[in-house]
């Protein structure tokens, strides 16, 4: 099958936005609840933005969560944000679409959020970091989820890295491992920021999955074929194969740096 007959392409990294709710649900759905968690005053949140909202599950979380806040999320894709407006919202959550940094800063928000979206922002981390800054009023909070380098993660990369060494010509090289923080990376980023480190861990799990929802959930996810425009299918069937065939189960590592951050406000002088 030629790529065109294929009819899905990788022409950006969320070409499977419908698949999105069913691949994720085991870890991002529940890192959302989390970051939502992390806000120690939900009641008091009158307007919140998010970053990277993708289908919505973060932002479902924060609509249970922060009974009275204005919601404007954001994201990039137009396959992602056509699912979450498929789902039903209260009229306080608006969607749009936008690449974050480059995005419009006109209002301040009390608090900002994100989950499993701000590594796709690297290597602009720094601007990133500030841009959210930025966003808020003094006192605001950052309650936050992106990718995590441990020793753990890094031999999971390794062995996937050895799994796919036999299909070069197909994969190429994947950046995604860059995108990911230590604990003290992001608390430097943080601090560079202007914030201050309200709480700051590392949640790393390891989940079995067969290599077949491994491999969708990668090549959904960015995986390393974004720059040669396969057809996902070929993509997924390629990456079971190399990971021991259909319905093997394979130890997915998965680990993300948690962050409760707080813009300082004006310092008062005596
Ligand atoms: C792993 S999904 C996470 C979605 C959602 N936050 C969740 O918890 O399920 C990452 C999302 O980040 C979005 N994204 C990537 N780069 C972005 C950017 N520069 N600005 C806004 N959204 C971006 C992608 O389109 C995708 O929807």
């Amino acid at each position: 099958m030629t790529a065109s007959a294929a009819g899905t392409r990788l022409a950006h990294r969320w070409h499977t936005a419908r698949d999105y709710d069913t691949l994720a649900r085991r870890i991002q759905f529940r890192n959302a609840e989390l970051v939502a968690g992390l806000h120690p005053q939900p009641h008091e949140v009158a307007g919140a933005y998010e970053i990277g909202c993708g289908t919505g599950a973060l932002t479902e979380a924060l609509v249970r969560r922060l009974p009275v806040a204005e919601i404007d999320a954001v994201d990039i894709s137009a396959d992602m944000l056509a699912v979450a407006a498929g789902k039903p919202w209260p009229q306080r959550v608006r969607f749009s679409q936008g690449a974050f940094p480059d995005v419009p800063r006109e209002r301040r928000y009390d608090a900002v959020f994100s989950n499993a979206a701000l590594h796709w922002m690297h290597p602009r981390y720094p601007e990133v970091f500030a841009a959210i800054n930025e966003l808020l009023a003094d006192g605001g909070l950052v309650c936050a989820a992106t990718a995590g380098r441990t020793p753990a993660t890094e031999r999971f990369a390794e062995t996937c890295r050895a799994a796919l060494a036999p299909l070069s010509g197909l994969c190429e090289p994947d950046e995604f491992e860059a995108r990911r923080l230590t604990l003290d990376e992001a608390a430097e980023l943080s601090r560079a920021a202007g914030f201050t480190i309200d709480d700051a861990f590392v949640l790393e799990r390891t989940v079995l999955v067969t290599t077949d929802t491994y491999a969708r959930w990668w090549v959904a996810s960015g995986g390393p074929w974004t720059a040669t425009q396969v057809p996902a299918e070929t993509s997924v069937d390629a990456l079971t194969t190399a990971l021991g065939g259909v319905g093997r189960e394979v130890e997915l590592v998965h680990a993300s740096v948690f962050l409760r951050l707080r813009k300082q406000g004006p310092v008062e002088r005596a």
